[in-house]
């Protein structure tokens, strides 16, 4: 049950206010890490992995600035990178509305004076246990706008300020989309697309010298996934399958650490797609 389930609606994927910005506030002092000097954004850093990788990225000596629908959260996960010492703001986006994702991507880009790599990592899960016979185009088309036009548009308006020699753009797929399927008919079919767009956008921006990589997640703890198992227990899939995948979760922060290895110049030699346990 590769990125398990889900079905019921998913909390942050409509937004629940837009453009709410909260301005950079500097800690001062010098910040030493992996990432220091470097400007990162996180979409999707409100929660799961991506509130791991802004916490990491911070950690990491990054300024950090914090897109997502769910803007209070955002914001909440900026205050924590700042308590922590980081500098660091936090915007509300739906990333299928492309006005809000160009103008999120502008008005972070102008606060921490430039953008040298953004962390794709917002996503949804429906449709978990659904046969393809019961799919809803509906429910099939919400899924497709927010895992994958929403990393189109926000690959599309990030590489407008991505700094050419060493910028970095990752888009987080998923296993479900390169290696083993999913329990979701739309979900297994937005990560792969997803990563279809991460091979061709490498493609395109390399010889610009901003390297681009889907990274592949497997089974991951976080808010995503418990809403996942929930709705396939409520749709009868076999328990002892449900108690394998609970088993055998990875943290959160095992992502966020590779997320913030893929955003440092020391991966300048690494290509294409990652996968992670
Ligand atoms: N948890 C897993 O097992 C797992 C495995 C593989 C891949 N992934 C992928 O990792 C990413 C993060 O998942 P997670 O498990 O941390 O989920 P999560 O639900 O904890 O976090 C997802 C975040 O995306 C935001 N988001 C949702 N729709 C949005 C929209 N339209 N615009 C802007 N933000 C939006 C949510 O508000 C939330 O903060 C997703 O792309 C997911 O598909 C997760």
């Amino acid at each position: 049950m590769s990125d398990a389930p889900a079905g019921a609606p998913v909390g942050g994927d409509r937004p629940p206010a837009a453009g709410v910005g909260v301005g950079v506030e500097h800690s001062g002092g010098d910040r030493a890490g992996l990432l220091a000097g470097r400007r990162v954004v996180v979409v999707g850093g409100a929660s799961g992995i991506g509130l791991a990788t802004v916490a990491a990225a911070a950690d990491a000596g990054a300024a950090v600035a914090v897109l997502d629908a769910d803007a209070a959260g955002a914001a909440r996960a900026a205050a924590q990178a700042r308590a922590a010492g980081a500098t660091a703001c936090s915007r509300g986006v739906d990333v299928t509305v492309e006005d809000e994702v160009a103008g999120a991507l502008d008005a972070v880009a102008a606060e921490l004076g430039g953008v040298d790599a953004v962390l794709h990592v917002a996503g949804v899960m429906r449709g978990q246990g659904l046969d393809v016979r019961d799919v809803p185009v509906e429910l099939w088309a919400r899924v497709i706008a927010v895992n994958l036009t929403g990393p189109f548009l926000v690959a599309k308006h990030a590489a407008r300020h991505l700094s050419a020699r060493d910028g970095v753009l990752v888009l987080v797929g998923s296993k479900a989309g390169v290696q083993t399927g999913s329990g979701s008919v739309p979900y297994g079919a937005s990560k792969g697309g997803l990563h279809g767009l991460a091979l061709t956008l490498a493609r395109q921006l390399g010889p610009q010298e901003i390297r681009v990589h889907a990274l592949c997640p497997g089974d991951i703890d976080t808010p995503l996934m418990r809403r996942s198992l929930d709705e396939a227990r409520a749709n009868g899939t076999d328990g002892g399958r449900i108690a394998a995948v609970e088993a055998a979760l990875g943290r959160p922060e095992d992502v966020a650490s590779v997320l913030v290895l893929l955003a440092s110049p020391v991966s300048a030699g690494l290509a294409g797609t990652v996968c992670t346990g």
